[in-house]
């Protein structure tokens, strides 16, 4: 008999009712996010943030929090939420104390350099990007045991039973929500080796409950059994018989084998912060480091913001084309960390710089270090005692490689694409890569997820993160230049317009409702290509304020929702 610690059936469906009053309700725009005097968590769905404010209220810390968030979404968000996915998570203790998680997926064993080419040569990034070949060993489940096992204070089945109960008994969907279901699920559908009827059998409509009853069985076995629930017995075999009919080559052997990591986080100092971050195999924090070790050598202000942007895609160019070159999995690659962040290399790096004039890409290759040798979603969580969460969690595209494994319910990751599939060859997110990053067997994929934590003298500042693949570090980036170079709050920093650059295409994109026409027409003065896009990111924050308390920043971009006390 399962027991539901907070929830029953009547406060479920009563909270999903008052959820869909508040979304039938038009926002209303304030430039303050919701602030807590204790404690606080920001996700990409409202259910999962009540959830893990419930956690906190039972007592849980932030990680205990963090465990059920990310159970919750891999529920009530299956285009990014997962147990068939992987992510990073960096915690810092209230004594000051910091760690990284590393659960990336990994390379399946029968994986090899010159999979996704076809006889000629040529890349298939159809293979890459869709079906059984694209996905990585799933990292998530061995990630949340291993993060239980050394902070949790709950019990663990306290922390996945709200996910249990949502996919149970189902969670109403928005309008948003079943437009998105509607049209991804026929992509389930092509790629799924069995058809999953409940996700496809029909069109969804605002106010349908969305059941996910092998979903449920699949939790429940994580619950009772931890990493075994998952890596071996029912579901592994589910997951291998997946595989075996639709060519994919995830075996036993490769889930038997998989385990996530402790890393030391990557950590550097701005001015007066200290910064803790993802180190490889994501690249994501050495890109954040860089930029701002440049940034601290220029001065910057909202009236000349031109400028600003102009400078920012100058360094962006130049640190893209470093990714390109460098960053990998440094288990399989040594990737010239301290070089790359160092003062010294970034002055040289950004000698060219004009601040007149962009400088083609073309003209642009990587630096000469001195060798010694659109889906993921993002939670920030501070519990009472002040420990922190900032955690990033992927299948890499919408719903991954659409593959939903038959019986166990959940859908895989497609994050072989993360690899280089061949040198030059850019990846969904438009990003280059080469020798360093290809495929070999076991090897973590390069990531630029970029789970972050700051610190101002010593003390809790900042929790930040976002979905956005290759943009992913240049968001985190602005947020945190918009809060301390520009003076803005938690809420109106995240909701701030945003920039992207990344070396190649050689253009700054910029997001649809952007309306300072003068800005964009200085920065084409400097001879800047200018790309109007889609959103940029869903970054959810947290800012610890003078007083004390704690601003919320959830993104508008989504139905980002912070819940606190
Ligand atoms: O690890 C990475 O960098 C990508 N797999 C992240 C994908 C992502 O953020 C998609 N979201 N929009």
């Amino acid at each position: 008999m399962i027991k539901f610690p907070f929830y029953n059936r009547t406060q479920f469906f009563g909270f999903s009712l008052l959820l869909s009053l508040v979304f039938s309700c038009t926002p209303q725009k304030t430039q303050t996010g919701l602030v807590g005097e204790k404690a606080m968590v920001v996700s990409a769905h409202p259910l999962a943030s009540e959830v893990g404010k419930e956690i906190l209220l039972q007592g849980g810390n932030a990680v205990d929090a963090a465990i059920a968030v990310h159970m919750a979404l891999a529920v009530v968000y299956p285009q990014a939420g997962n147990l068939g996915g992987g992510g990073f998570m960096v915690i810092r203790e209230k004594n000051g104390a910091v760690h990284s998680l590393d659960y990336r997926e990994k390379a399946p064993l029968g994986a090899s350099r010159d999979m996704y080419l076809d006889e000629e040569g040529n890349p298939q990034p159809e293979i890459s990007q869709n079906g059984h070949l694209a996905s990585g060993v799933p990292g998530s489940v061995d990630g949340m045991v291993k993060a239980h096992e050394k902070f949790g204070t709950l019990p663990w089945s306290k922390l996945i039973n709200p996910a249990i109960l949502l996919a149970e008994e189902g969670y109403k969907l928005t309008n948003v929500e079943a437009n998105f279901l509607s049209e991804t699920s026929i992509k389930l559908k092509k790629y799924s080796s069995i058809d999953p009827i409940h996700f496809t059998a029909k069109e969804f409509k605002k106010g349908d409950v969305l059941v996910q009853k092998e979903l449920a069985q699949t939790l429940k076995l994580i619950r009772d059994n931890g990493r075994e629930g998952f890596y071996s017995g029912e579901v592994a075999d589910y997951l291998v018989a997946e595989m075996k009919r639709g060519g994919g080559l995830i075996n036993h052997e490769d889930l038997e084998n998989y385990e996530s990591k402790w890393r030391e986080p990557l950590t550097g100092n701005y001015k007066d912060y200290k910064v803790i971050t993802m180190g490889p195999p994501s690249g994501g924090g050495i890109i954040l480091l860089q930029m701002l070790g440049i940034l601290e050598n220029h001065s910057i202000s909202k009236d000349k913001y031109s400028n600003y942007l102009h400078l920012k895609t100058e360094m962006e160019r130049r640190i893209y084309a470093d990714r390109a070159e460098y960053m990998a999995d440094a288990d399989f690659y040594p990737v010239p960390v301290e070089q790359l962040v160092a003062d010294k290399y970034l002055k040289e790096r950004f000698q060219n710089f004009n601040p007149e004039k962009a400088t083609p890409s073309n003209e642009i290759k990587a630096g000469d270090i001195p060798l010694e040798s659109e889906e993921t979603t993002h939670f920030s969580i501070v519990d009472e005692e002040g420990n922190a969460v900032s955690s990033t969690t992927t299948l890499n595209g919408n719903m991954g490689s659409k593959v939903l494994v038959a019986g166990a319910g959940f859908i895989l990751n497609n994050e072989m694409d993360d690899f280089s599939i061949k040198p030059g060859f850019p990846n969904m997110f438009g990003v280059l890569g080469g020798e360093a990053n290809k495929v070999e067997p076991k090897k973590r994929m390069l990531s630029s997820m970029s789970p972050t934590i700051l610190e101002k003298n010593g003390s809790l500042y900042m929790v930040v993160g976002t979905p956005g693949g290759s943009t992913i570090p240049t968001s985190v980036f602005q947020v945190i230049v918009n809060v301390i170079e520009f003076d803005m709050g938690m809420h109106q920093s995240v909701n701030e317009k945003r920039f992207h650059s990344q070396w190649k295409p050689d253009w700054i994109s910029y997001e649809k409702g952007y309306s300072d026409k003068a800005i964009l027409k200085e920065l084409g003065a400097k001879g800047h290509e200018l790309n109007e896009r889609n959103a940029i990111g869903k970054v959810d924050a947290i800012l610890k304020r003078e007083d004390g308390t704690l601003e919320a920043g959830a993104d508008s971009r989504g139905m980002d929702t912070a819940a606190g006390y």
